[in-house]
């Protein structure tokens, strides 16, 4: 072992990562070596320093803060005409190929509690297509309407890599030009225990975890995805997580209105459904559009009313982007020390060992993992644009494994948007008061992925057939 890393270790007062090396195999000592020289020791000195020993909390005040302007929607008092203009200018864009998709997918998943790489997960109502297969096809279905190729980037972790390919190889890419497909895994953050020290897993396993979906603009540089992306004449990519079955990948509007504004980082924003409601909202503060997070918003700003009595705080964010390919440079490069995603410190329960080198399965959090949020590079952009979209046809994530969020609540939802796509095309498919439909069917994908689309699907072809158990590809 180079003696080099060995003392760098030592005077970071880090060591003991090397307790155990002359008890490892050789090939166990090599791939210690190899996770040790990925650690950045003065970074997470910082990190050790600000988040977890010291002053780490950022005590920002409210006193210069307001809500963030958003576009709202033609249904909600916006103006069509300039809805049907950024559709105009986001098409162009798209049949000229200027369009990528994003998706983070190196998650744990915890709360699912789902063993394998989320994307796996069966999701729609009838057909059980997977996360992964409906995105798949979306982009599919716009590749075809656009005559265009659009790059997927998906970020996996170096814990659900192998399978996440496997999973796309054994489908065939779900009729996507393999070429198109890029997948690569995110970095990796060393976990620390209360004191700093690094967490080991094992007597040769440093504890690493995914360096959280922030992580995604430097693994798209590392990875050299940006100069794919020049090379196709891609310049922004829509955005998306793994988890959001409803989503739009692509979506014309959404790339005009984020064209239009020459911004770099656009968002799409949910009216929140009550004060209380656990998510961010998109605030202006000191002139930076930025997101806070709902624990960060104090209980009388978020319950605060405007003079119409609207929630004044009330764009919620849902995690849907759309990035300028220069800002992730900017950012993902790391060149400019000033341009740097921050990172939050979660605590957790870490598996780890003592200090005979016996498992040790803690009961309570023992530890903190690091984590960058890809939201934070808000205030890095120039002229963030956020406009409004509609809950019941965007925004329907699989996050917990039961209740509020789960795959249950998704599958409602789904079956709910296809009925309203199907009744608003002129069909007579009976719902109950919520909107759910009496007999259970799909849309996929490749039928339509909006309202409009379901429209010119029924006209092209005269009738469509709606029963039990009836999928539409
Ligand atoms: P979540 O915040 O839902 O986290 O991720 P998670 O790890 O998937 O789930 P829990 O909290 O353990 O239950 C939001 C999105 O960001 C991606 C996820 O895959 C998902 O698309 N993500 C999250 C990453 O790609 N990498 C990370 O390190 C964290």
């Amino acid at each position: 072992m180079s003696e080099q890393l060995r003392a760098n270790f030592e005077k970071a007062g880090q060591g003991h990562v090397f307790a155990f090396f002359d008890d490892l195999s050789p090939d166990d000592q090599a791939s210690l070596i190899k996770q040790a020289e990925a650690i950045d020791l003065a970074e997470l000195r910082e990190l050790v320093d600000t988040l977890v020993l010291g002053n780490g909390e950022h005590h920002c005040g409210f006193e210069d803060m307001k809500p963030a302007p958003f576009t709202l929607l033609p249904d909600n008092g916006g103006d069509q005409a300039l809805w049907d203009q950024a559709k105009n200018i986001g098409e162009e864009a798209i049949r000229a190929g200027r369009l990528g998709a994003f998706t983070p997918a190196g998650g744990q998943g915890t709360r699912l509690g789902y063993d394998g790489p989320k994307g796996t997960y069966k999701v729609t109502p009838v057909a059980e297509k997977t996360l992964f297969q409906v995105f798949a096809e979306k982009i599919l279905a716009a590749s075809r309407r656009y005559n265009v190729e659009i790059p997927w980037y998906i970020m996996t972790s170096t814990g659900n890599h192998d399978a996440t390919v496997s999973f796309f190889e054994e489908n065939n890419y779900f009729g996507l030009n393999p070429d198109n497909v890029k997948h690569f895994a995110q970095g990796t953050m060393p976990a620390v225990d209360f004191e700093g020290k690094i967490l080991m897993s094992g007597k040769g396993q440093i504890a690493l975890s995914p360096d959280g979906h922030g992580g995604s603009l430097r693994a798209l540089v590392r990875n050299g995805h940006i100069d794919d992306m020049k090379k196709r004449g891609v310049d922004c990519i829509a955005f998306f997580q793994v988890d959001n079955p409803l989503v739009r990948c692509v979506h014309p509007e959404f790339v005009g209105f984020h064209l239009q504004a020459d911004s770099e980082l656009s968002s799409k924003a949910c009216v929140k459904a009550y004060a209380g409601e656990k998510v961010g909202v998109f605030v202006e503060r000191n002139g930076k559009t930025e997101i806070l997070e709902y624990s960060d918003l104090p209980d009388e700003l978020a319950e605060a009313t405007d003079k119409d009595g609207n929630l004044l705080y009330r764009a919620g964010s849902i995690a849907i982007h759309i990035f300028d390919r220069d800002l992730i440079e900017r950012i993902g490069t790391g060149a400019d020390a000033g341009v740097k995603l921050p990172f939050h410190r979660a605590d957790k329960k870490i598996p780890t060992i003592d200090d005979a080198g016996n498992p040790v399965e803690p009961a309570e959090p023992n530890g903190v993992k690091f984590e960058m949020f890809g939201f934070d590079a808000l205030p890095f952009a120039k002229n963030p644009v956020v406009i409004e979209t509609a809950r019941d046809e965007e925004f329907s994530p699989v996050k917990n494994a039961q209740g509020v969020d789960s795959p249950e609540s998704s599958r409602q939802h789904q079956l709910r948007l296809f009925a309203k796509w199907a009744n608003d095309a002129g069909l007579n498919v009976a719902t109950d008061e919520n909107g759910i439909p009496a007999v259970e069917f799909e849309v996929g994908p490749l039928f339509a992925t909006s309202a409009d689309q379901f429209r010119e699907k029924l006209t092209e072809q005269g009738t469509v057939d709606i029963q039990q158990g009836t999928v539409l590809n």
